[in-house]
């Protein structure tokens, strides 16, 4: 159904009106790491902040783990499945090539009016996809737009390669928008990417350039390939960047800002770009100690958190940055 037309495309504002979150069951602590490869707990701790992190079980689906998120997103709002007008999911290990796993998603929700489809920014896609699904609020074509991050990165993952095989983690998070009718609502998302740098972080094989072969799967090109060093500086400097950019865009300094949730990474970048902005530690949102790297859910997992918690609360000022392969990064401003 479409919303009457709007007077003016800035009146409408939108909302996030209920968050959710899921993680598989099994956890894999750096100690059960220990036994596999050369690496040490503390090692991990030191470089990266990361404890623990989920894996789906071999019969669980990215799509899976989006539902779980999604319904008690829909359960936060007071939403039914109905009443979803898009679907908008971000993944880098969707179920398959296609369909979507949106699609699946919508399904398994039965969400029958929405469209749906995937986004694919790596670890930004969150950020990418609320950037999208804002459009479609603000421009006053849906009431009710679904933004998910789930992502099931055990599967890329080569376990004998200790420089990425301790970061990442699987889980999902959903959040759902609508206009707002309050002072609450995104003020502003600022996306970018530089395709140069592509090679910093991919699985370079089983698509079209290197579709699946004996040779590849040898190579193991089917798993994450990162340059952690190089990819670690220009995360930090591209963070700090649109982070500033996201401020200046509503005149505010970091001090207004009373929580950053940032992709979560690793603990020494999230700390180094809060250090730049001077903003204490104890107003930035933090699980990777927990998850690691979820990739495009790691936000929308901290957000829901955050918010079940009763940390976040009403007024408060929200800054979500992104940063990940593409080499893709972004930041929203949100008044909770
Ligand atoms: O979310 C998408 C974006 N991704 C990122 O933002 C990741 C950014 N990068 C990072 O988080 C860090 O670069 C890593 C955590 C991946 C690596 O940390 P680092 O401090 O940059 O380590 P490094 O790659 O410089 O390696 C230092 C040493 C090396 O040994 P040598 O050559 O000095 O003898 C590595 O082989 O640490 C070694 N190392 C390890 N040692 C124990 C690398 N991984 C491990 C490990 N356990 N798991």
């Amino acid at each position: 159904m479409k919303a009457k037309k709007p007077a003016g495309k800035s009146q409408i504002r939108t909302e996030i009106i209920g968050t959710g979150s899921y993680v598989p069951e099994t956890r894999m602590t750096n100690k059960d790491l220990e036994g596999k490869i050369e690496t040490t707990d503390a090692w991990i701790v030191e470089r990266t902040g990361i404890r623990e992190r989920r894996i789906a079980s071999k019969d669980e689906a990215a799509s899976d783990l989006a539902f779980q998120a999604a319904r008690k997103a829909l359960e936060a709002a007071q939403a039914a499945p109905e009443e979803i007008d898009l679907i908008v999911l971000a993944t880098s290990t969707p179920d398959m090539f296609f369909p979507s796993t949106a699609c699946i998603v919508q399904d398994k929700l039965k969400a029958t009016r929405a469209a749906a489809f995937d986004l694919s920014a790596a670890c930004s896609g969150f950020v990418y996809a609320l950037a999208v699904g804002e459009q479609y609020i603000r421009s006053g074509t849906y009431q009710k737009v679904l933004v998910i991050g789930t992502e099931i990165m055990s599967r890329l993952i080569n376990w004998t390669d200790r420089t990425t095989c301790v970061i990442f983690g699987d889980g999902a998070g959903a959040v759902l928008l609508a206009p707002s009718s309050s002072e609450s609502g995104i003020l502003s998302t600022h996306l970018h990417s530089d395709g140069s740098l592509w090679d910093l972080i991919c699985v370079p094989g089983g698509g079209s350039a290197i579709p699946p072969s004996e040779k590849m799967l040898a190579e193991q090109l089917n798993t994450i390939k990162m340059k952690g060093n190089e990819t670690f500086k220009v995360a930090v400097r591209s963070l700090e960047e649109v982070a500033w950019e996201a401020l200046r865009a509503n005149d505010f300094l970091p001090s207004d800002v009373s929580f950053l949730v940032p992709h979560q990474a690793n603990l020494r970048i999230i700390r180094a770009v809060a250090d730049r902005l001077q903003l204490p530690m104890e107003r930035v949102v933090i699980n990777l100690d927990r998850y690691g790297n979820t990739s495009a859910a790691s936000i929308p997992l901290a957000l829901d958190e955050a918010v079940r918690e009763g940390r976040i609360k009403k007024g408060d000022m929200l800054l979500f940055l992104a940063f990940g392969g593409g080499l893709t990064w972004g930041a929203s401003l949100v008044r909770w």
